[in-house]
């Protein structure tokens, strides 16, 4: 009876959500509101991205659709769907998002409470050879949302209330945590609902794989180098890591906190401090990699504890199986 009561008792990420506020009785169901607009906004990516091979073949003529209409790229697009969701929630007083340079201030008659650091489409190098690519948000309940300041965003990753991901692969998946551990939906088309499927995730405490790009090692530091050839030739007569790069990091840190290992973009001679952006990148996957009991590394500190000072800042970063990490730690350690 078991299958039969799951079928029928479904679990959407809009009920998941409604039992985890009842923890919070004095929350006046904000966060609901402003993650249903999210995750609408994921919906229509998700859709988006599934025609984008045929949009493009429409669209062949010289870049413009057959309405004529001047043909967005996808993340641009996205970009679009995910400020004007996230604006017409109400709930939101501060947008930082990848494809834009500056902040987007609310205007004051639609301000919230929250702040949403956003990443629309990541893996965009992924898009037109169909490979998985994803959506990454991080959430902030700012202080002063009448008159809220940059400085609201400018805050460590351990302050977010919320981050979480959506991966545009095979299926689609929408990963969650609201700082009570990690829970995975999975779109099912024929509702239009995200259904939970992996509930309480938890990362193994190690892990067979490492998530790097290889073609940087000519110009990894000396932990970095270390840690990698450790990978390949171990000294204590373990077997080797396998390495499973993906180059969209939704991909390639779904399937770390699934199967466990270690995912990392080091800093490298022409990128010092690595490449991936520390808001809307580094952050929530810390954020979720933490909740999973696994954990992050920037090279010198944990990464939630980063301050950054630049919406588009970047940070080298190792985050996965908590003891993977702990022995790229040990080897930066060693170096100080
Ligand atoms: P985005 O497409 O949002 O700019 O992010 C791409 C990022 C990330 O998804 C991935 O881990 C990394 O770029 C891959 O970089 P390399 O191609 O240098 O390995
Ligand atoms: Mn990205
Ligand atoms: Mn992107
Ligand atoms: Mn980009």
């Amino acid at each position: 009876h078991a299958a039969e009561a799951n079928r029928t008792d479904l679990m959407t990420i809009t009920r998941f959500v409604l039992n985890e506020q009842s923890r919070h009785p004095e929350s006046r169901g904000d966060f609901t509101i402003l993650l249903s607009n999210i995750v609408l906004g994921c919906k229509f990516v998700c859709t988006a991205v599934n025609k984008a091979g045929l949009a493009k073949l429409i669209g062949l003529a010289g870049e413009t659709n057959v309405q004529g209409e001047e043909q967005k790229k996808l993340d641009v697009l996205s970009n679009d769907v995910f400020v004007k969701a996230l604006i017409s929630s109400g709930r939101t007083c501060i947008l930082v998002s990848e494809e834009d340079e500056q902040a987007t201030f609310v205007e004051p008659s639609k301000r919230g409470r929250y702040a949403v650091v956003f990443d629309p489409l990541d893996g965009s190098s992924n898009i037109d050879c169909g490979v998985s690519i994803g959506t990454i948000f991080g959430i902030y309940m700012v202080k002063d949302s009448i008159e809220p300041t940059l400085d609201e965003v400018l805050q460590p990753g351990k302050n977010m209330v919320a981050a979480g991901y959506c991966m545009y692969g095979s299926s689609c998946t929408f990963v969650l945590s609201t700082g009570a551990g990690v829970n995975g939906f999975t779109l099912d088309p024929s509702l239009g609902e995200f259904i939970l499927t992996h509930p309480d995730i938890k990362i193994p405490k190690k892990g067979k794989i490492y998530s790097v790009n290889e073609g940087n090692a000519k110009n990894w530091d000396g932990p970095t180098a270390k840690y990698v050839e450790r990978c390949k030739f171990p000294k204590d007569g373990s077997s080797p890591k396998s390495l499973r790069y993906i180059g969209s990091m939704v991909a390639d840190v779904h399937r770390t906190l699934l199967y466990g290992g270690i995912f990392l973009y080091p800093a490298d001679k022409k990128s010092p401090n690595g490449k991936l952006r520390v808001l809307y990148e580094v952050f929530p996957m810390s954020f979720l990699m933490e909740q999973a009991g696994g954990q992050a590394f920037t090279g010198k500190q944990r990464a939630l504890d980063l301050v950054p000072k630049d919406i588009h800042e970047r940070s080298p970063i190792f985050l996965g199986s908590y003891e993977d990490v702990e022995e790229v730690k040990a080897l930066y350690a060693a170096e100080d």
